[in-house]
């Protein structure tokens, strides 16, 4: 079995050239990742930082000891500068993506851009051909394949343990919480703001499922809506807002602040994180901090007062060279956690990505084999299951031009999932089935 090594670039660390960073936006993504990087000090060194909110500035500058002359408060500043690291990591919102990549890019920085690209089909396009043409790389952070999980899907089904893949089911179950927070009440609850939810939080799925099928998509379909959220599911007498009223169903409600934000069990750390706009997961807010960043913003909205407009629950069904076929299914009402089946012509494989066993089914011999994933302590206290720490170690080998894994693609494959999501988008709103080469062409962007 091919099987990969989880520490294979650990070990090459003394062979390759240690790379700068600058970091641009210190939000809860930006510190995750450089917090990362603070554990390997052999091959990163954050050496600049451009971030408005001082706490968070000033929490980066210490942490790597930057001088006051390379810390900024916008991006414009630190990308007017001439480049002076290896590297940019781009984490601000999903709106501020297109300007600073574009930046960095002409100053000729390598790119650790977060997902999504931009906000529009045209707007990624522009950012992957800006790179080809500065001969940039750029990595879009899509870190759900340098997860065990993920890296022990894609190595089954590289060494065929299921034969040829025919068909693949997805499941991203959001989590009710984790909807109410992102979705409803929080940065991504309206898509002409930010993204829309194939992007926001599926453009993972899409990447994932095009990584493990290899072949062109070739055409797409998708059905939802938003039918939950919204004022007529509203309890009688539900005020507008959460926070400092009176609510008759507050007991029963399972978005009641205080169950989400201030409970014992606060079931998403980064809730706290982001409604406070605190400066560290690892240095947590105080309760007071929480409340006031509440009090101020629309996460002390009721759930179905909150303005929000994503969908809610969405399908979308794939097409791929050769007659394979794809399904993928996001919805708020569950628990939360992914769930992948892929069928193939030689057996089945499927799991919870929470798992620490793959089961794999085989037609020869009618047996199950069970495939562990390696967890380590490191992959889960580093977030997204391991993905936030393998990426690090990945895109390490990957910007110094010795590549040895088969997680990281190019901008150009990256480009291709953003696409057939925003194609995607357009089946939905127009009930219609979107031809993806058609739809590409349409952008400028060969596929
Ligand atoms: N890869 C993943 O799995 C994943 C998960 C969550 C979020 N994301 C994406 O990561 C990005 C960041 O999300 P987040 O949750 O960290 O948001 P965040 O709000 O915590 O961080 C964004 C930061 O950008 C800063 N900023 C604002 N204006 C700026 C400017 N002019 N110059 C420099 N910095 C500026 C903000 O002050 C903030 O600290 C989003 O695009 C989001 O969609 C990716």
């Amino acid at each position: 079995m091919l099987s990969y090594n989880k520490n294979h670039v650990k070990e090459r660390v003394v062979v390759l050239k240690k790379l700068t960073v600058i970091l641009i936006g210190a939000g809860n993504r930006g510190t995750t990742y450089v917090e990362n990087m603070k554990n390997l000090p052999d091959m990163f060194d954050v050496v600049g930082v451009a971030e408005p909110i001082e706490a968070r500035r000033r929490h980066i500058k210490e942490m790597f000891d930057i001088p006051e002359e390379n810390c900024f408060t916008n991006y414009k500043e630190i990308l007017s500068m001439p480049k002076f690291a290896d590297m940019a990591i781009i984490a601000t919102l999903d709106e501020m993506h297109l300007e600073p990549a574009l930046a960095a890019i002409e100053c000729g920085y390598n790119l650790l851009l977060e997902k999504p690209l931009a906000q529009t089909a045209e707007e990624c396009v522009a950012i992957a051909n800006a790179a080809k043409e500065k001969g940039v790389k750029v990595l879009v952070c899509h870190v759900l394949r340098y997860t065990p999980f993920y890296k022990t899907v894609k190595t089954a089904v590289m060494d065929g343990l299921i034969g040829n893949v025919m068909s693949v089911l997805a499941v991203e179950g959001v989590g009710n919480v984790h909807q109410s927070h992102s979705y409803v009440r929080g940065n991504w609850k309206c898509e002409d703001e930010t993204t829309p939810m194939l992007l926001a939080k599926c453009c993972h799925d899409v990447d994932i499922i095009q990584w493990l099928i290899d072949r062109p998509c070739e055409k797409v379909s998708s059905f939802g809506e938003l039918t939950y959220f919204k004022p007529e599911n509203a309890p009688e007498n539900a005020p507008l807002r959460c926070v400092d009223t009176f609510c008759p169903v507050r007991e029963s409600c399972p978005y009641d602040i205080n169950k989400i934000y201030f409970s014992e069990n606060c079931p998403l750390r980064f809730c706290r994180y982001a409604a406070s706009k605190g400066f560290s997961e690892n240095d947590p807010p105080l309760d007071e901090e929480v409340l006031t960043g509440i009090r101020n913003s629309n996460y002390g909205a009721c759930v179905y007062h909150a303005g929000n407009d994503v969908v809610d629950h969405q399908i979308v069904n794939m097409q791929f060279a050769g007659g394979v076929t794809a399904s993928l299914t996001m919805n708020a009402f569950n628990e939360g956690g992914r769930y992948i089946r892929i069928f193939g012509t030689k057996g089945e494989l499927y799991a919870n990505a929470s798992d620490t066993e793959i089961t794999v089914f085989t037609f020869e011999d009618r047996k199950k084999i069970n495939l562990t994933v390696e967890w380590t302590e490191e992959s889960i206290e580093g977030g997204h299951g391991g993905g936030d720490t393998g990426i690090i170690y990945e895109l390490y080998e990957y910007f110094n031009g010795d590549y040895k894994g088969f997680c990281a693609a190019d901008i150009d494959i990256s480009t291709e999932n953003h696409v057939i999501a925003f194609a995607a988008e357009k089946a939905r709103k127009t009930e219609t089935v979107v031809s993806i080469s058609e739809y590409a062409k349409s952008l400028g962007f060969e596929y």
